[in-house]
């Protein structure tokens, strides 16, 4: 049983202060002595592959609390289990994995999730995972002497692929969801967060904010890989983080009428699907004028039959921007223009924010240690970069120091099976991990 009531069942998860003895300090090598973290990051990599990958996309299913996000869960337990450490689940179902006692408190905590988008790529959220792993593993083999506990992380939910809303296990962590919100939460066929909790074994009842768990943390920092060019472009491996772009997402409903596609008169219709077209262009336009970015990748059709004028068009926009005056600035203009189309058109519009996340500047103080340990060996400037992809990390910013490291991505794809990083760079990320993990946490 976790601490905060919820274990999967079966599972045998265990709490850091109740269940087995915690590792002591410093590491201990295994029988089979130190595996350097390099090459146990390809071992696991490999095993991890093969979960929730679609044979004819190559794309990534892996939505929260289905058969593939449980498998990517159990490999996580057996990982922390195969290495010693504690292993627990949080009463929101973010996996932990402890070195160290989680009670002696300033912990330096690092991990990311194991989730993915519709169709998305191997490295988003797993490269972190795996990569935190093997960073202990390089500690390991260093035989590193460690004076602050350290956990790996999974966080449940990040990308909102299933239920709408992103990084649902931190922000209930952090206190920025509540358990009545998380609880409304419903997939595309209905099923609501809680019942997709219990089919996986897990209590929704526990959900709810976990300040005594935050307060023991420290410094958590994120490995991920980089979702645009900025690093193939300087020609580094590993980057650190500087800010999030404030971003969100929302619902527009058109309501029109259904009718025959075949009798009835252009001039008697009220269709949708026609302000939401021209909508979605607005977007675009907005976007362009402001140097936000704007998207509808999402949307559903009712009836969504070929021969019939659709009843209900409604669409998801995803827009994000460099401050919060240029997001406002967009969303409304693009509000504003949907709402004249639908006049047009004769059509009801409801337009809900879902969710929004404001702009994160992570702390400063954290990210030039970051920096220092990264260059002081090297005398290398690690390069600091923006994002406008949205991270655990994000939401934990505002109770927690935390970090990011980025990852090279030489083409700058994600969120589709195109991600990419190469394995000599995910190395080098594992590397400046460790580097980091050490430079925070030795005695
Ligand atoms: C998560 O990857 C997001 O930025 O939406
Ligand atoms: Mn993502
Ligand atoms: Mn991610």
């Amino acid at each position: 049983m976790s601490e905060n009531g919820n274990s999967p069942v079966g599972a045998g998860g265990s709490s850091p202060s109740a269940g087995p003895a915690v590792p002591t300090l410093p590491l201990a090598p295994r029988n089979d002595g130190p595996q350097p973290g390099g090459s146990s990051f390809h071992e696991m990599w490999r095993e991890l592959r093969p979960i929730g990958r679609h044979p004819d996309s190559g794309g990534y299913r892996r939505y929260a609390w289905t058969g593939a996000d449980l498998e990517c869960r159990d490999w996580f337990e057996e990982q922390a289990r195969a290495r010693g450490l504690a292993y627990e689940v949080d009463r929101n179902g973010n996996q932990w994995a402890w070195l160290g006692d989680p009670a002696a408190g300033d912990a330096v905590v690092t991990g990311s999730h194991l989730d993915s988008v519709p169709d998305g790529g191997a490295f988003d959220g797993p490269l972190g995972v795996v990569s935190s792993f093997a960073a202990l593993d390089e500690l390991r083999a260093r035989g590193t002497d460690l004076a602050r506990p350290l956990a790996v992380v999974n966080f449940g939910d990040e990308e909102g692929a299933r239920f709408g809303l992103a990084c649902v296990g931190s922000r209930l962590t952090a206190g920025a969801l509540t358990t009545e919100q998380a609880h409304r939460l419903t997939d595309a066929d209905g099923t609501s967060l809680p019942r997709a909790m219990e089919a996986a074994g897990y209590d929704p009842e526990a959900l709810g904010a976990d300040p005594e768990r935050l307060a023991r943390i420290g410094a958590f920092v994120e490995l991920h890989v980089e979702q645009g060019r900025a690093l193939d472009l300087t020609g580094d491996p590993v980057g650190i983080a500087s800010a999030i772009w404030p971003h969100g997402r929302w619902r527009f409903d058109f309501r029109g009428e259904a009718n025959h596609a075949g009798t009835t008169r252009l001039a008697d219709r009220h269709d949708p699907m026609l302000p939401y077209a021209e909508t979605v262009l607005a977007a675009r336009r907005e976007a362009g004028h402001t140097g936000a970015v704007a998207t509808f990748g999402k949307i559903a059709v009712e009836p969504n039959g070929v021969n019939a004028i659709p009843s209900l068009v409604r669409g998801w926009l995803d827009s994000r921007a460099e401050d919060q005056t240029a997001l406002d600035t967009v969303v409304g203009g693009i509000e504003k223009a949907a709402r004249a189309h639908a006049d047009a058109h004769g059509v009801g519009l409801d337009v809900v924010r879902e969710s929004f996340t404001p702009v994160v500047e992570f702390d400063h103080g954290l990210r030039d240690e970051l920096a220092r340990i990264l260059g002081k060996d090297t005398g290398i400037t690690v390069p600091v970069l923006g994002t406008g992809a949205g991270h655990d990390a994000g939401i934990l910013s505002g109770r927690i120091p935390t970090a990011m490291l980025f990852v090279r991505n030489p083409t700058g794809v994600s969120h589709s099976p195109a991600e990419f990083a190469a394995e000599d760079d995910c190395v080098a990320g594992v590397l400046a991990l460790a580097d980091v993990l050490e430079g925070l946490a030795r005695r």
